[in-house]
């Protein structure tokens, strides 16, 4: 309120219109009797002054937001008209409020955020303004744009954001265990960087940023964030193999997202794991074996990954995949195998327990030897592979070790190697290149049947590993000798035979006088004897340093007609003598070179030969007897090539060796016996048998081996399919613990079907020297039916030939009463163990006989020479080549018994001895 105050001058005019406006201003003020009366009462010139209206007292802020402020005040007098000045981005606002309420509320809009604002509140009285009252009041600050979370980790979370209008004030509150956190942040950069510290892992946490401005509030801007959350504690490998790993882990606060991670042949796996349970379980697969792998396991809770746990884990190593047994000798075997990886080592074990742990190997294969062993002993042995501790699955086989066969105390004889072998083998062999003689008697080995002279490898063998091998020489043949007057008596010429078998050289040894000769030669011509003496003479054979047995020891006298001559009537009978040498020296020198033992006619040219007649057979069978049997020996030697040059292709043929019983005795391709094969089930067409002559036709006998296991159902085949009405077996099935012939009939009543054959005995008669049997025989197919009489001759001794000549030409008698009474002119098969020497003395016998009833001769050296044609070795020695003879003998001359002695004591006969071995080893087939 202004003070008025007056100055009374002597300017009338002045004072006139001071007084009229005086005036004027007293008579508006009649219209307020409150101020008009305080006025009045003063004077009247100053009641025409209006004065100004007081300001409000106090002006509030009732609430505010982002753009408004809402003011509240108390009218001054009941004045209702008030003026609000401000200033806004830079231009003065006004706005004129008129307040009927006892309370005045304005809200200043349209206003910026977080901004202080300069109020002038001017309350109008009858248009005069009141001075004024000023204020100022601030809007609320805006929320921050954004929240980043800067970094993490399992304890605080940073986060940045950008300032609000330079305002520097925050307030960051959230929840922690519970309680409520307030972190007041003062902020000066551009860019606000806080962390808050303390928290809780794997936790997610609600926050709200207020900014404050001038103590007021944003409305909060809210976001969430999390902590990392906290490795497994531990994995564990519940279980693995070759290519899995198993792996179990409890969770962490119930996350259930993991993520593993691993290489792998170099390159990088990842696999996200789910988890559910209380107790994570996870199988890696696809892995490599016996391999060390780094794995990482994350654990994920809200996208956020914790440090990782890194652990490392191993598959199972695998097995060896082959050992190999590169060396095996009489103490050791070397084993061998494939090193895949250098970090692997290897255990082996022998029989069960360790004896090698072999680490470290550098090379691609591992070799170890085993030592100290047994020889030809069988060693179980397992390979296996450990890497960190972990063992694969053993490689588990078996050896054996190989046996020292020079250290065995063989027995070698004119035929046959023995010896008892210790250790294990499957199977012996003894082979000279061309034959292979098998041993069938475990560990006593036993080859017999063997080349004199012959050198054999004996081989050993376990499967398929060779146990050992070593050669041995077979004991030369023996021989036979003679000698011949040579040189008047000064000189002996001594000429041998060509033993059977191999030998390389000749000791001839006359008074102690020994000379080598290669075998080239038969014979030697000694100087520096005299006539008319008896000198010992010995010789042996020699198949390289091995020499024979026995050597063949003679007397040998010189020629005695020169001595006889010269001597007393050496004067008197000069002339003569003379003559003599120039007659006998150029007309008869045959006289002096002409052999003095005997040369048989059938020596030359045996298919020449002429029969012997019934008269002249006697002495034909002295002549062959002199000079120790020595014409025998010649005819027999002579039959040894017949024949041979043959061929015997289809009975080499692999499907059918094992047809055969001895890998020498093979029937020769011309004439052997076919089997049909019209049966498609019939491969092969083959049987060891041959047809053999007769006295009337070229098939009267079929001439084959005694039946295998697996030729029986031939044998029937044959019988069927030649018509066959009888069967003449020469042999026992066994003789001596030898299996000669299978028996191929049935054993008592019960039929037996052979094939397609159904074979039954209707009768057995036994006698002491052979056994009589029928048998029905019938085709399964067409029922067709037939008999067929079985003569068995039982009484061939183990070791030599029938006690007389008698026994066996009575059983030949009913094999022939058999053939005469059936007529059918079908083939009588005769069969012994090969089917060649008692077969063909049988058949040979028969043969012979009928020609000396019919004819009155026989051609015993003829026959024979024939059926070696058909079949190689019939009548297979010498010994049953003289029996023939000694039969027709006894036939002719029954009351002479003194030859029998030759069958019982025929050592003193046979004075060779290797001939006598030989008889007996071969009489045995
Ligand atoms: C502020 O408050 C006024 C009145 O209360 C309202 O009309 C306006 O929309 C509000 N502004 C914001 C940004 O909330
Ligand atoms: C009262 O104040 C307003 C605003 O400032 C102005 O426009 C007006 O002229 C004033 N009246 C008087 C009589 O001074
Ligand atoms: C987390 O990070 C902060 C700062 O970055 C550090 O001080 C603290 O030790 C860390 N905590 C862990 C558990 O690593
Ligand atoms: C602003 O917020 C803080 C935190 O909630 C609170 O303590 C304070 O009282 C508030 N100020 C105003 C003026 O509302
Ligand atoms: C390894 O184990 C897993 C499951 O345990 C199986 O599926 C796999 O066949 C096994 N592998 C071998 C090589 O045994
Ligand atoms: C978590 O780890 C996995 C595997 O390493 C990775 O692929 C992913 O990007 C990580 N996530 C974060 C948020 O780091
Ligand atoms: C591995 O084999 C050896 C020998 O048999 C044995 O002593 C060891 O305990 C085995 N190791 C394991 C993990 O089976």
């Amino acid at each position: 309120m202004r003070p008025l105050s007056f100055k009374i001058t002597s300017d009338h005019f002045l004072l006139w219109v001071l007084l009229s406006l005086l005036w004027g201003v007293t008579g508006s003020v009649t219209a307020s009797p409150t101020t008009a009366t305080t006025q009045t009462a003063q004077s009247t010139t100053l009641s025409t002054i209006k004065p100004s209206p007081e300001n409000v007292k106090k002006v509030e802020v009732q609430g505010r937001n982002e753009t408004s402020i809402t003011l509240t005040w108390s009218p001054v007098n009941n004045i209702s008209t008030y003026i609000l000045q401000y200033n806004k981005n830079g231009s003065s606002k006004k706005e004129n409020i008129s307040a009927s309420q006892a309370e005045v509320k304005h809200e200043v809009s349209s206003l910026n955020a977080g901004t202080k604002y300069h109020f002038t509140l001017v309350t109008v009285f009858e248009g005069v303004n009141s001075t004024g009252y000023t204020f100022t009041a601030v809007t609320a600050p805006e929320n921050v744009k954004k929240v980043e979370v800067q970094g993490r980790n399992e304890t605080s979370i940073t986060l940045t954001w950008s300032p609000v209008n330079n305002i520097s004030t925050y307030i960051l509150q959230y929840n922690k265990n519970g309680s409520s956190k307030k972190e007041n942040i003062s902020a000066s950069q551009a860019e606000v960087k806080h962390e808050v510290s303390s928290l809780n892992a794997g936790t997610k946490y609600h926050f709200t940023l207020v900014t404050v401005f001038e103590g007021v509030n944003s409305t909060g801007y809210t976001f969430t964030a999390v902590t990392a959350p906290e490795n497994v504690k531990k994995v564990e490998v519940q279980g693995r193999n070759e290519t899995s790993i198993t792996l179990t882990w409890s969770p962490v606060n119930n996350i259930s997202t993991y993520i593993l991670q691993y290489n792998k042949n170099g390159s990088s796996k990842k696999e996200n794991i789910s988890a559910s349970q209380a107790e994570v379980k996870h199988e890696v697969s696809s892995l490599n074996a016996g391999t060390k792998y780094h794995f990482t396991l994350v654990t994920v809770f809200e996208g956020v990954n914790s440090t990782g746990y890194t652990f490392t884990a191993v598959t199972v190593p695998p097995k060896v995949p082959f050992v190999n047994v590169s060396e095996r000798s009489v103490t050791s075997i070397t084993l061998k195998w494939i090193n895949v990886d250098r970090n692997w080592s290897y255990l082996l074990q022998i029989n069960g327990s360790d004896v090698a742990d072999i680490k470290n190997v550098s090379s691609d294969v591992v070799s170890h030897s085993v030592t100290s062993l047994n020889p030809g002993t069988m060693y179980k042995y397992s390979v296996t592979t450990v890497f960190e501790e972990l063992n694969s699955t053993a490689y588990e086989n078996v050896t054996v070790t190989a046996i020292d066969c020079a250290s065995v105390a063989w027995h070698v004889g004119n035929s046959s190697i023995k010896g008892i072998v210790e250790g294990l083998f499957s199977n012996a062999t003894a082979s000279n290149g061309s034959q292979t003689h098998v041993s069938f008697g475990g560990n006593n080995v036993s080859f017999t049947g063997l080349y004199p002279g012959a050198t054999y490898e004996v081989s050993l063998m376990y499967e398929t590993y060779q146990q050992c091998r070593h050669n041995l020489t077979i004991l030369p043949p023996g021989l036979t000798a003679h000698c011949e007057y040579w040189a008047a008596g000064y000189s002996i010429r001594i000429v041998w035979n060509k033993p059977v078998g191999m030998w390389t050289d000749v000791e001839v040894n006359v008074t102690g006088k020994p000379k080598k000769i290669p075998n080239t030669v038969q014979y030697i011509v000694i100087p520096g004897f005299l006539p008319a003496r008896t000198y010992e003479v010995s010789l042996a054979s020699f198949s390289g340093t091995v020499r024979s047995s026995e050597p063949f020891v003679f007397k040998c006298s010189t020629d005695p007609r020169g001595v006889i001559a010269g001597s007393v009537l050496a004067v008197l009978l000069f002339c003569v003598l003379v003559f003599l040498a120039i007659f006998i020296l150029f007309i008869r020198p045959d006289l002096i070179s002409r052999k003095r033992t005997f040369i048989s006619g059938c020596e030359l040219v045996t298919k020449k030969c002429s029969a012997i007649s019934v008269d002249m057979f006697a002495a034909h069978f002295h002549q062959l007897s002199m000079d120790d049997n020595r014409g025998f020996s010649v005819e027999y030697e002579s039959l040894i090539p017949v024949g041979t040059e043959q061929t015997q292709k289809v009975a080499v043929l692999p499907e059918n060796k094992p047809k055969n019983r001895f890998n020498n005795v093979l029937p020769y391709d011309w004439c052997r016996v076919k089997l049909t094969t019209s049966d498609s089930s019939e491969s092969s067409d083959y049987i060891n048998a041959n047809y053999m002559p007769g006295y009337n036709s070229n098939r009267e006998y079929i001439a084959t081996q005694g039946p295998l296991p697996s030729t029986v159902n031939d044998f029937w085949r044959m019988i069927w399919e030649q018509t066959v009405g009888g069967v003449v077996m020469v042999t026992n099935c066994t003789e001596g613990g030898r299996t000669k012939c299978e028996r191929y009939w049935p054993a008592n009543s019960t039929p037996c079907l052979y094939g397609n054959l159904l074979v039954t005995m209707t009768s057995e008669q036994q006698d002491p020297n052979w056994t009589l049997r029928d048998f029905n025989v019938k085709h399964r197919n067409t029922s067709e039916q037939r008999t067929v009489k079985h003569f068995h001759f039982t009484s061939w001794p183990d070791h030599g030939v029938p006690q007389c000549t008698e026994v066996l030409m009575q059983f030949r008698g009913l094999v022939r009463r058999h053939i005469e009474r059936e007529r059918t002119g079908a083939p009588t098969v005769v069969h012994c163990s090969a089917g060649v020497g008692r077969t063909g003395t049988i058949i040979a016998l028969d043969v012979l006989l009928q020609q000396l009833e019919k004819k009155g001769e026989v051609d015993i050296n003829g026959f024979v020479h024939k059926m070696r044609l058909n079949r190689p070795h019939m009548v297979q020695t010498e010994s049953q080549y003289v029996f023939l003879h000694q039969c027709i003998m006894d036939i002719l001359q029954p009351d002479e018994k003194t030859d029998e002695h030759i069958y019982e004591n025929t050592d003193m006969i046979y004075v060779n001895a290797t001939a006598l071995q030989e008889f007996r080893y071969n009489s045995n087939p």
